[in-house]
């Protein structure tokens, strides 16, 4: 052979053991080469890799896999345990079966692929064969088959479409102040989504706190995709019929709210930033003098000395107990914002505090991580050791001295100025030391616990906290919102969006910005936006630092009325809406809920010109569109619909084309509803007379609602002072039933007002068998029958006629009959 040639040969090779090289980067999990059954836990050993199948309860499966030898099983997001459940594992030369009361799983040894089935078969979800769970670098990633029509739902504060097929996501949490409508990744990490195919639902929550990634068919026909740019594959695979079930599951993982201060669900007024003290209290009597209901006035970063956290400006609020104790009898309360960044200034009071006790997060040599922020140079509190988060909770003794209510935790994705935050930057992550690349994502969440903590400690009275950066299980601790959206009409429907993803992923208490926080809106959409607001868990109007004045009242008289007109309806509704966040707190659903919720498998739902319809509650369908359009198009779900104002009826699985008006936000109640309402008042720590109307709203399918009060500021609920009462509507038995009342609260309300809707002649009902005349009433939800002070207001919607009758509110069970 010439030189020549050989040398061609060799440099042949050469290229092609590189290509084979650079294709190897993608390793397999392999095949099962070991099983060992240990109860509800079978472990795995594979070619290149462990695994561990656990049964976790009758719906759910959990999937361990790591390329090393599986370590400790440690979660910031998990408190569920695994429960005892009947499970019944087999296996063959090359398969392995678990089954359940409620699920099945199949794991094929050689390769290792695992799927799961109803117990009558059906397939729910499958590894995709060819692919199964691989690494790619450090990079992990399980490859799921795409179903036929498989539709994917959830994965938290995320933006697109409601239906994320044909999409990918990133999670790590971002300062993305102005975001566009379509960037990702924002503020939050929850890994968590729903996938939907042939009237089958499951959920998947991926417990990774490193970079994570989801593929759901995006520039891909094959497979959805969920991984880690770190630390092992560890999913829980969750199945129900129902969506709101696998929520409640997911939840039983993540955990659940608890009841929030009562004051935290009324008309919130933000700005950045209102200082001095006399703004402050100029802020509040205007409220009061206007008649806008209102609980909470929030202080920006212009209360702190310049930016410092623990500190008050002196100069611009010079006796901050004393203004917050007024702004207490004014029915306000005060929130402050808090940022992770505590300045590196020699001799000053929290910092000096924090290097005493060790508390900062540091390089690998031992000096603390320095970043700028507001203050100048920060050091940045470990909230993933025990000691930072002592500490934190010592310093939040400041704000209780200071008479403060609500705790906002800002910035802590960790924001800082040039946001790249350095990878070798380490923390203690509850004694298993690891980098910036691991912690990052839980940073917020374990700032808002601290904060929460503390505040449960220090406060006398619940706490409101808020957060903008968390991860899975933040509903245990705080409320959020969705950040520094823009005065847009894009971002007001993208924020219904994000608040309803929000709910399918755990978070029932979000909101957004009312008006938007960049820019200025337009008269129409502030108009159009805070009347949606007043349709959102989290009620806030807020603004940045150079933008107009977005108090309600600064847009004109009628935009003042229809401002009011909708605030004061959110007070009438509290009953309603706290009875909503009691079923938050017990099973996780969300009080702001997308129409994949109770109509999953109706695939207008899904589609792009109704997906920002939702359900405030059980009762409520509102329908958002842009602030300049003229008519919409509503899509009515199987039922009935009533129209707020007009009580006109409508047929569900229709569209109809309404006119849109910019005092009528589109709002609709399902037939079968009860809501409850009572009087206005102008801040919650009013008390309401003392009748409390229950509308029952006539429909083809029963219906009930769980009624609840308590205090709605201390933890005695938690020990049974509370008072609960289902409430049930039967149009076969064609009777309302008030049923016994649970709990040791008396209630504030000593009569029942119920008002029919949609009952037609009917002219008696009987109360416990005793019958009575129904009384005609002109009722409208605002301006008229229920506000006196409003009923020469020309921005009112309609009003309706209804029956109604007066009760006495009896301890033992009432039942009325039509
Ligand atoms: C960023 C927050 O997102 C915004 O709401 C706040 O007003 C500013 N920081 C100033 O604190």
């Amino acid at each position: 052979m010439k030189f020549k040639t050989l040398c061609g040969i060799l440099l042949l090779c050469v290229a092609f053991s590189y290509g084979a090289l650079a294709q190897t980067p993608v390793n397999q999990i392999g095949n099962v080469t070991a099983v060992k059954v240990d109860g509800q836990q079978i472990n795995l050993s594979l070619n290149n890799a462990e695994a561990q199948i656990i049964v976790y309860s009758a719906n759910i499966i959990r999937v361990r896999v790591d390329r090393k030898k599986l370590g400790d099983d440690f979660s910031y997001a998990v408190t569920g345990k695994a429960q005892k459940v009947k499970t019944i594992i087999t296996q063959s030369d090359s398969s392995i079966s678990i089954s359940t009361d409620s699920l099945k799983a199949i794991v094929r040894k050689k390769p290792f692929l695992i799927s799961f089935y109803t117990v009558d078969g059906k397939l729910i979800n499958e590894d995709d064969k060819g692919l199964s769970t691989s690494w790619a670098g450090d990079a992990v990633t399980s490859y799921k088959k795409m179903q036929d029509d498989e539709h994917f739902i959830g994965l938290g504060e995320k933006t697109g479409n409601l239906d994320r097929k044909g999409s990918g996501y990133t999670n790590w949490n971002s300062d993305v102040y102005g975001y566009a409508v379509s960037a990702d990744p924002l503020y939050s990490t929850i890994p968590f989504y729903m996938g939907l195919h042939h009237d089958l639902n499951y959920g998947i929550f991926l417990d990774n706190t490193y970079q994570s990634d989801f593929n759901f068919g995006a520039s891909n026909n094959r497979f959805s995709s969920f991984g880690a740019r770190g630390g092992i594959l560890n999913y829980y695979f969750i199945y129900h019929k129902r969506v709101a079930d696998i929520i409640r599951s997911y939840t039983d993982l993540t955990g659940r709210m608890p009841m929030p201060p009562l004051w935290s669900l009324g008309y919130q007024q933000n700005r950045y930033s209102y200082y001095p003290e006399t703004e402050v209290m100029r802020i509040a009597n205007t409220l009061r003098e206007k008649k806008i209901p209102a609980d909470g006035i929030t202080l920006d970063i212009h209360y702190m000395d310049a930016y410092k956290l623990f500190t008050w400006n002196k100069d611009r609020f010079p006796n901050p107990l004393k203004m917050n104790t007024e702004l207490n009898k004014l029915g306000f309360k005060t929130t402050v914002i808090v940022d992770p960044g505590i300045k590196v200034e020699k001799g000053a009071g929290a910092y000096e505090r924090g290097i005493r006790d060790n508390v900062y997060i540091k390089y690998p040599d031992g000096e603390p991580y320095t970043g700028q922020v507001w203050p100048g140079w920060c050091n940045f509190p470990d909230f993933t050791s025990i000691k930072g988060r002592a500490w934190w909770r010592n310093e939040v003794k400041f704000f209780s001295e200071s008479g403060v209510s609500g705790i906002w935790n800002d910035m802590n994705e960790i924001a800082t100025w040039g946001q790249k935050m350095p990878d070798n930057v380490l923390f203690d992550y509850d004694g298993k030391p690891t980098s910036h690349l691991q912690a990052h994502n839980v940073y917020g969440l374990q700032m808002a616990r601290s904060s929460y903590e503390g505040a449960r400690e220090q406060f006398k009275e619940r706490p409101f906290i808020l957060t903008r950066s968390g991860y899975a299980g933040l509903q245990r601790y705080t409320a959020l919102w969705t950040g520094d959206n823009r005065g847009e009409d894009d971002h007001m429907l993208a924020g219904v969006r994000l608040i309803n993803s929000l709910g399918l992923s755990g978070v029932a208490f979000a909101g957004m910005d009312i008006g938007g926080f960049t820019g200025n809106p337009t008269t129409a959409l502030y108009t159009r936006w805070i009347a949606l607001g007043a349709f959102t868990p989290y009620f806030r109007n807020h603004t940045a630092l150079n933008t107009k004045a977005a108090e309600p009242w600064s847009f004109g008289e009628d935009v003042l009325d229809i401002a009011r007109n909708y605030i004061s309806l959110r007070y009438q509704l509290m009953p309603y809406i706290y009875a909503g966040f009691y079923e938050a707190a017990q099973s996780g659903l969300p009080v702001m809920r997308s129409l994949a919720i109770n109509y999953t498998h109706d695939p207008k739902i899904l589609d792009t010109q109704f997906q920002n319809q939702y359900e405030f509650g059980n009762a409520f369908m509102v329908a958002p569109f842009e602030s300049a359009k003229e008519f919409g198009k509503v899509y009515f779900p199987a039922g009935t619909w009533y129209d707020l104002y007009s009580d006109g009826l409508q047929r569900g699985n229709e569209e109809k084309i309404i006119q849109l008006a910019i005092n009528k936000l589109p709002v609709f109640v399902k037939g079968g509803s009860i809501i409850p309402q009572q009087s206005l008042v102008q801040s919650t720590s009013q008390k309401p007379g003392d009748t409390l109307t229950v509308h029952v709203y006539k429909g083809e399918v029963s219906n009930s609602f769980v009624y609840y009060e308590d205090d709605g500021k201390s933890y005695a609920y938690e020990k049974g002072v509370f008072y609960k009462r289902q409430i049930s509507f039967d149009p076969v038995l064609k009777e309302i039933v008030f049923h016994q009342i649970e709990g040791s609260y008396k209630s504030n309300f000593r009569f029942l007002k119920i008002a029919l809707h949609g009952f037609g002649a009917t002219s008696s009902i009987s109360v416990n068998q005793q019958q009575k005349n129904l009384i005609d009433d002109k009722f409208a939800w605002m301006g008229v029958s229920n506000n006196p002070d409003l009923q020469a207001n020309p921005n009112a919607p309609e009003s309706c006629t209804i029956k109604s009758i007066l009760i006495k509110n009896e301890d033992g069970a009432i039942t009325l009959k039509y």
